[in-house]
């Protein structure tokens, strides 16, 4: 398997791929500087590339990896370049790392193992970070994160409801950190920070990085808890798509 050398990008190539692997259909190709995935069912969440290539054309590059095929959406690390002047250019997100930091008191996070936990908590997150989008595309993501067994679910349960859930996956080089979500009602208190602590201090102990990537806004936050900025990530869309 080819993979990019940075262990953040890697966790993010990976975890995109195996989310896109867990829907029927679904087909991938990799190469030494990028990724792509397809599905009949023609999602961002399945028809996407993910490029770190230097070379000017990494666009044309990426997309004749499966014929007659445009990309619903496109992760591009490094420069656009003019070849690209047509995608437009959606978002930029940071790639954030931390690494070492003072263990903290255990905090629990609650592994969801059995597949209707796992519908659950997918259908949780879903419904923080996609409400109002596409019914389609929210089921496809939502059955992604459910099956894809390699990236762990966990919920803080308060009540014995679930207030709050983070999805991790470990790769050789790091802890990938993903859908970090807290209810509207609790937020503000503290309860996400203390979820990040816990994932760190359970990095560190692995001896592995956290990273994960998040939008300009939330950077200071991450800052404040021990990040530091390794890569910056646009989030581009072809036109035809
Ligand atoms: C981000 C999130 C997990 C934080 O959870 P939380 O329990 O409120 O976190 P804490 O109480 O530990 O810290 C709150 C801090 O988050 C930061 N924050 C949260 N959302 C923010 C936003 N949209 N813009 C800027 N800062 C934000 C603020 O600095 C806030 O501090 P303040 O309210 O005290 O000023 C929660 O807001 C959430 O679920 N948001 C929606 C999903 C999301 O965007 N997840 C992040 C994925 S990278």
């Amino acid at each position: 398997m080819s993979s990019p050398a940075d262990p953040s990008i890697e966790n993010l190539v990976e975890t995109y791929a195996a989310l896109a692997l867990a829907l029927d259909g679904t087909e991938v190709r990799r190469w030494e500087t990028g990724i792509a995935a397809r599905n009949p069912a023609d999602l961002p969440s399945t028809s996407f590339v993910v490029s770190w290539a230097d070379s000017p054309s990494w666009y044309e590059d990426a997309v004749s990896r499966f014929e007659r095929w445009t990309p619903k959406i496109v992760y591009r690390v490094g420069e656009i370049g003019r070849a690209t002047d047509e995608l437009w250019h959606a978002q930029t997100l940071s790639l954030l790392e931390s690494r070492l930091l003072d263990p903290e008191e255990p905090f629990t996070l609650v592994p969801e193992e059995t597949p209707q936990d796992r519908a659950e908590v997918a259908a949780f997150m879903a419904g923080i970070f996609f409400e109002g989008q596409q019914p389609e595309r929210r089921r496809a993501i939502e059955q992604a994160t459910a099956r894809a067994l390699r990236c762990r679910l966990y919920s803080v349960l308060e009540g014995g409801r679930r207030v709050a859930a983070v999805m991790l996956h470990r790769t050789p080089g790091a802890l990938g950190l993903y859908n970090l979500c807290v209810v509207p009602w609790m937020r503000g208190r503290g309860l996400g920070a203390s979820i990040v602590r816990q994932v760190q201090t359970d990095a560190s102990l692995a001896g592995v990085p956290v990273v994960l990537q998040c939008r300009a806004e939330l950077v200071p936050w991450y800052r404040r808890l021990g990040f530091r900025t390794v890569a910056e990530l646009a989030v581009l869309v072809p036109p035809a798509a």
